[in-house]
């Protein structure tokens, strides 16, 4: 197994690619805290692991929330008195916008979820990694970062937050041992991608699909465990000397 007894904190864990990502990693051997602002939808994927025979717990966290993250961590050095992946996964997308009529709240809430949060998360659990001398990192960020659409201002410049502090904080956390990495995921199909797309009918949800999946060379969308399995490897122990990373699962768009 490749993460034989890690403990893992997983954000965004009750859906999409979080969600894939805490049944992958528990099968591999991680005991999981899956978090997602939905309690509801974290304790389902918690269930799932443990129904599969891993070790798994659902808590609810506001990954906007200092308060919120703090507690997380808190509970999870109890459960596992070690941290050694935090995968800051969770975020929200938002509809194609002209830059002039986003308002300045959907601009916040893009910040906050995508950005502000690995600020907090990363602030609460880089000294119990120091403490051990290793940690692993991971971020989602996205192709918007490498490759941005138009439309999607706020949600490319916070993706672009996301690599730009994945690689600064690599090299601020090396002397420690502490990884840090990001994965570039090209439109994954998740329920995120339909709020992408923002078509109100079924017919246009599905010609929006087909329009990213036109742009992808390799000819479809991204499921979530193309992206899991990537956040495998480099949660993993094979990915010991790479940091600073943000690999592509694209399929080819970001070529
Ligand atoms: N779906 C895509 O096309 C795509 C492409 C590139 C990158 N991404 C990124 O992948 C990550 C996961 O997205 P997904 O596609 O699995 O979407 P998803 O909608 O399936 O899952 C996102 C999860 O994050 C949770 N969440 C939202 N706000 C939160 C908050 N404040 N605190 C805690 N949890 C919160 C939601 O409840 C949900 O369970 C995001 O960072 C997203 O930006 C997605």
């Amino acid at each position: 197994m490749r993460l034989a007894g890690k403990h893992a904190i997983i954000t965004g864990a009750g859906s999409g690619i979080g969600r894939a990502s805490a049944l992958l990693f528990a099968q591999e051997g991680a005991s999981i805290v899956a978090a997602d602002i939905n309690l509801q939808s974290a304790e389902a994927t918690a269930r799932d692991i443990r129904q599969q025979g891993g070790k798994g717990r659902g808590v609810a966290c506001d990954v906007t929330k200092a308060s919120d993250i703090d507690a997380l961590i808190e509970t999870a050095r109890q459960q596992f008195h070690q941290i050694d992946i935090v995968f800051n996964n969770a975020g929200v997308p938002m509809a194609f916008t002209p830059l002039e009529e986003v308002t300045e709240d959907l601009w916040d809430t893009i910040m906050a979820v995508n950005v502000k949060s690995l600020f907090l998360m990363c602030r609460a659990v880089i000294p119990i990694m120091k403490d051990q001398q290793s940690g692993v990192i991971l971020n989602t960020s996205s192709t918007a970062a490498v490759r941005p659409r138009p439309g999607l201002t706020p949600y490319n410049a916070s993706k672009g937050a996301v690599s730009v502090l994945t690689g600064s904080l690599a090299l601020e956390l090396a002397p420690f041992h502490i990884r840090v990495n990001a994965i570039n995921p090209v439109a994954v199909d998740t329920p995120m991608l339909n709020e992408f797309i923002g078509a109100p009918s079924e017919s246009g949800i599905q010609a929006g699909r087909q329009q990213f999946a036109d742009t992808i060379p390799l000819g479809r969308l991204a499921t979530p465990r193309d992206i899991a399995f990537a956040a495998l490897y480099l949660a993993s122990d094979e990915a010991a000397l790479v940091t600073g990373t943000c690999l592509d699962v694209a399929g080819g768009r970001t070529v």
